[in-house]
């Protein structure tokens, strides 16, 4: 059955009436239709992050999920488009798995500030000044560094991975946080060499690099203590992106995706996310009985590139091709496919 724009803003008013303006819902219905249309027409796929703005996460994706999740969906999809509403390093990985698809980015740039804080060369000095130790690397990086690493991994199975490897000692790429909070999850001691002045004389068993999150770099203690106080039965969330302080004074930290069902199965009434807003908006929707507290309200703003004007340009007019050279994709689907068998 084609879904009508209206039964969609049908939908998408008994969902999200708290948060979208009516006459704003109606209109994206209708460029909703329009993208269902062409998207059966030309054999597409759209898997969207649970970061999506609502109207869009609630109307046109097939599959909506964290970034574990939907590797794993882009790596088995078998339409010819994959439209990837999500930030370019996961369309990116979509195309180091699936490479006979046509892999689009609705919007030209899409970054990510752990993905820019790190390259494919400052990966090759670290391992000449430490070598012979694996390479994990968050999936939050561009195609050339994935390359240089011997496994990636997202923020829902980073201790996993680690734990998997045979090794003593790893270097851990590029979050200066989430590796902080793997190594106190699996004991180990971390150092960052860029930035510790005694890192050379130090005891490790994790080596890090110094890149943050931008959105999550901002989530403080006092939000928390703040919360806190207004509210004292609230649950905190935290992303492990977030500070090991931010973590620490949490209540229950995982990916996007850990989140999402954390809320889903808990009896608790109030919670505090500690990540991008929009998923907030997507939780609230889906939980009506639950409140989510709107204290830190931050959007990311590269993810915030996706809307749904852009995701039917970019299927009328098949923009912008995600393209990964051969020898570049080769190496990194190695890292990329050990990633995603570890749950
Ligand atoms: P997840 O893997 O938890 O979806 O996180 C991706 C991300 O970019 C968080 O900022
Ligand atoms: Fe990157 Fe942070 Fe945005 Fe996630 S929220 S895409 S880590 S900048």
């Amino acid at each position: 059955m084609n879904m009508t724009a209206k039964t969609i803003f049908e939908d998408l008013k008994t969902r999200l009436s708290q948060v979208v303006p009516e006459v704003e819902l109606k209109y994206k219905a209708e460029l909703a239709e329009e993208i269902l249309c062409l998207k059966k027409e030309r054999n597409a796929v759209i898997l969207a992050h649970n970061y999506m703005e609502p109207a869009l996460y609630f109307s046109v994706p097939d599959f909506r999920g964290d970034s574990l999740e939907l590797s794993r969906k882009a790596a088995t999809a078998s339409a010819d488009i994959i439209i990837f509403c999500g930030v370019r390093f996961m369309a990116e990985t979509a195309k180091i798995l699936n490479p006979t698809k046509t892999v689009l980015l609705p919007a030209k740039k899409a970054g990510c500030s752990l993905a820019e804080s790190i390259t494919a060369d400052d990966v090759r000095s670290l391992k000449a000044e430490f070598p012979g130790l694996p390479v994990v690397t968050y999936v939050n990086t561009y195609a050339d560094v994935k390359a240089e690493s011997d496994i990636c991994c997202t923020s829902g199975n980073a201790v996993k991975v680690v734990q998997s490897l045979k090794s003593d000692t790893v270097i851990f790429l590029p979050d200066e946080y989430l590796a902080s909070n793997v190594a106190r999850e699996t004991g180990k001691t971390i150092v960052f060499p860029r930035k510790d002045k005694d890192a050379g004389k130090a005891v490790y068993q994790m080596i890090g690099w110094s890149g943050k999150c931008e959105v999550h770099e901002r989530f403080t203690v006092a939000d928390i203590e703040n919360a806190r106080r207004q509210f004292p039965d609230v649950i905190v969330m935290a992303h492990p992106e977030c500070s090991p302080a931010v973590v620490a004074a949490s209540d229950f930290s995982g990916s996007t995706t850990a989140m999402v069902r954390y809320v889903a199965e808990s009896k608790s009434k109030r919670y505090l996310l500690l990540t991008e807003c929009s998923m907030g908006d997507n939780i609230a929707a889906e939980n009506p009985d639950k409140e989510m507290l709107r204290i830190c309200s931050i959007r990311c703003p590269h993810m915030n590139e996706i809307t749904l004007e852009d995701t039917l340009e970019s299927l009328k007019q098949t923009r912008y091709v995600i393209e990964v050279p051969e020898d570049i994709r080769k190496k990194a689907y190695r890292a990329v496919q050990r990633m995603i068998e570890i749950g």
